[in-house]
This record gives structure tokens, sequence and C-alpha cells, in this order.
């Protein structure tokens, strides 16, 4: 019985499909052992002993969850399409999702993509290393199953330090989705990427909370005009100075996930398991909002959270029994929501906690793409 549990450590099995069955009544699920490194951004380097070991990881098909600017991203070797079916099963993510490669320079973009437009050339030169992924032909090597079967494939440069220090050291073009299980939020640190995927990857490399907090923006630049896919870290306005107008996709109400211009748009996403409710308005509506929750829900013995930004609640709402405060961060910086807007999320989704509060910011800037994540996260 050891033995044979060795034998499942040791082959790293990692889907539920693919399990087999050790007692009838017992079925392994998940079965590897997750190596926790740290490793500080000032320090990387593609010779430092942590990263070492990491890229040996990656080049044997492993996966390893890793710091970039966005979120933590679940990587893998992009061209080996064992290890991509590996992140599909440690996410539990649809095989009609595709994923997001990671290159460190320009010329790793050949071994993903079959070309490299000027337009896409130009936006690389204002934006990358950063939070902009973009989409291209796929070079016929890549493994169909990273893009989902699609003919573009989705391609960035992270800034991270450390994350560019892997993809050097590995010498791979990484292909790496938010180290999330599927549907759940986003990853800013390595704690929630442990909470999610623990016996599941191979490591995890903490260099503690991501500066940015939300994903990358991934935007289709060859259309006319440009399709904004999913906003993220840069902005609909840095886009527009470079590009002239850009069209923000909308998702279609009736569509199925696989027939979207992006699939990941669809359905709950970004998703606590408390329901969201969304408050637009001042912070005497979000007072209001509060208190009509903390006497409904308080009934039953339970709890409101709230994503409460700076001087948003008086000494009195602050008081009030049955709520639990996520201190959000100043309204007037944006960037500093969106920096905390998810860890806030998590911390919320405790038991008991059956209703977040949460303040809808305005849609200019990275307010776009704090909007995007709340709105999918609420419906
Ligand atoms: O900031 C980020 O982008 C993070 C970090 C780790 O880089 N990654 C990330 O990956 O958010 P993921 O897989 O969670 O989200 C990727 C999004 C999904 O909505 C997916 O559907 C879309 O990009 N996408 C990927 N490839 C695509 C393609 N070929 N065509 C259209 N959409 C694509
Ligand atoms: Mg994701």
């Amino acid at each position: 019985m050891l033995e044979e549990w060795r034998g499942i450590v040791n082959a790293h099995i990692y889907g539920f499909k693919t399990t087999p069955r050790i007692e009838s009544s017992l079925v392994i699920l998940f079965s590897v052992k997750t190596v926790h490194l740290k490793l500080r951004a000032e320090d990387a380097a593609p010779g430092h002993p942590a990263i070492r070991e990491v890229a040996a990881i990656l080049k044997r098909g492993g996966l390893v969850a890793i710091p970039t600017e966005t979120v933590y991203g679940l990587a893998a070797n992009a061209l080996d399409a064992a290890a991509i079916g590996h992140i599909f099963e440690a996410k539990e993510r649809p095989s009609w999702d595709p994923l997001i490669v990671h290159v460190a320079n320009v010329d790793m973009i050949s071994q993903a993509a079959a070309d490299f437009p000027e337009k896409a050339k130009k936006l690389a030169e204002h934006f990358w290393p950063g939070p902009l992924t973009l989409l291209l032909k796929r070079h016929p090597q890549l493994p169909l199953t990273v893009t989902a079967g699609r003919e573009s494939v989705a391609v960035r440069m992270p800034a991270h330090p450390v994350a560019r220090a892997v993809i050097t050291a590995a010498g791979l073009p990484l292909a790496a989705p938010s180290a999330n299980r599927f549907g759940h939020t986003s990853p800013t640190t390595a704690e929630h990427v442990i909470a999610d995927l623990e016996g599941r990857i191979d490591a995890v490399l903490d260099s503690g909370p991501t500066q940015i907090g939300v994903e990358s923006t991934v935007l289709d630049p060859l259309g006319t005009p440009p399709l904004l896919l999913r906003p993220g870290g840069i902005t609909r306005e840095q886009l527009e100075d470079v590009l002239g107008p850009v069209e923000v996709y909308s998702t279609p109400a009736k569509q199925a996930p696989r027939a979207l211009a992006s699939p990941g748009l669809a359905g709950r996403h970004y998703a606590p398991q408390a329901r969201l409710l969304l408050v637009e308005g001042t912070p005497q509506t979000f007072r209001a909002a509060i208190e009509q929750q903390v006497a409904t829900v308080g009934e039953n013995g339970e709890y409101v959270g709230a994503m409460v930004p700076e001087n948003w609640l008086n000494e009195q709402a602050l008081s009030c029994g049955g709520l639990v405060i996520f201190d959000w961060g100043s309204w007037s910086d944006p960037a500093e929501l969106a920096h905390n807007l998810f860890a806030g999320l998590r911390y919320l989704d405790k038991p008991g906690v059956r209703v977040i509060l949460c303040p809808l910011p305005s849609a200019s800037g990275i307010g776009l793409a704090l909007r995007d994540r709340l709105l999918r996260a609420a419906r």
C-alpha cells in the first residue's frame, strides 16, 4: 500500500480522470508534494538557486506557480503538450479556455507565434515588459491545447523580475494561467495559490504580494478597430494614446463560452462563495445598503462582509455587530483598489459570511478592469 502510494506520488498524477483506485472506497485525487520556495524580487537572477530549481522542474514538464506583476501564474513549458494537460487538470479548467504564453524577450515569440506584425511590435515597444497580452497567429508547432484549438495565441512579456528570471533560466516560453482553481478569485499572494492548488502542483515560488492585483489586458490588435477582450493592467486610455480608438468587447448574453472571442470571459468568474452585492453610489448609499443587509442576514446569525474604502464608514457603522470589514484603500486611488481587490474578496469569503457588499468604481483607467472583475464575480 505504501509502495503503491509512493508510486503515485512519483508518477505525478494530477487529474481525477486518470487516478487509479487504491481501495474501493478511497480515490486519490491529487497527490503531489508541493515545494514552497521564497525569493525576494530584488534577488531575482537566472542563476539564483531557487530560480534554477524552478527552471529544472519546468524543463522536466512540471508545474510551478510564479509571481508576475499582475497575479500569480501557474507556469508550464508551453511547448510540452503533457505539461499543458496537467495545468488544465490542476486548475480543473475546461479545455475550451486557452492559455497565455509568457516570454522573456522578443526572440522567444517566434516559438509561440507564426509572425509578429508591425502593429503588435509597436504595442510591445510601448507596453512590454508589462501587463498587456496580445493575440497573434499561432505557431504550427505550439500544442493546440495551449490555444484550446484556436489559430490565435495570446502572448505577453511580464515585467516581474522573478517571472523574467524563471523564463530566462528555463529558456522556454511558459504557458501560465492565473494560479487559482477555475472560476475562483485570482491569487495575488503565494498563500492564495496554496489555498487553491497545494498538493496539485510541484512548487510555489513566493515573492510576496503582486503589485498590480488584476490580470493583464487582453487585446486583439489586428482588428479595425483593435478589440479589447479583457480590461486589465494597461488601460484603454493608454492603448488609445498609441492606437487610436479601441473597441471594448462585451460578452453576448446567450453564447456558449467556447464560441466567445475570449472564452475566459464567460460565466461567473473571480467569484467568492458568498453572494457579492455591488453598490453604485455614494458612501451614504453604501452605508444604507450595509444596514439593510445586516438587519436581514443578521437574523440568521450570519455575517455581512464589506469592501470599505477609506473614510466611507463612520464610527456608528463600523461598530455595528454582524459586519466583517476589509479596508480596501483610498477611493481616489484606483491602483490601490486594484492592488487590494482579490485579497479583499478572499479575506471576506469566510464561513458564516453570507453576503459581501462592495461599491462599484467608475469605468475610467484601471476602474474598467475593477468593474469587469466585480460584475463577473457578482453574476
Ligand atoms: O495577468 C495575466 O494575464 C495572468 C498572469 C499569470 O500572466 N494570466 C491570466 O491568465 O490571467 P488566465 O488564463 O487566467 O486568463 C487568460 C485570459 C482568458 O480569459 C482566456 O480566455 C484569454 O485570456 N485567452 C487566452 N488565449 C486566448 C486566445 N487565443 N484567444 C482569445 N482569448 C484568449
Ligand atoms: Mg484566470
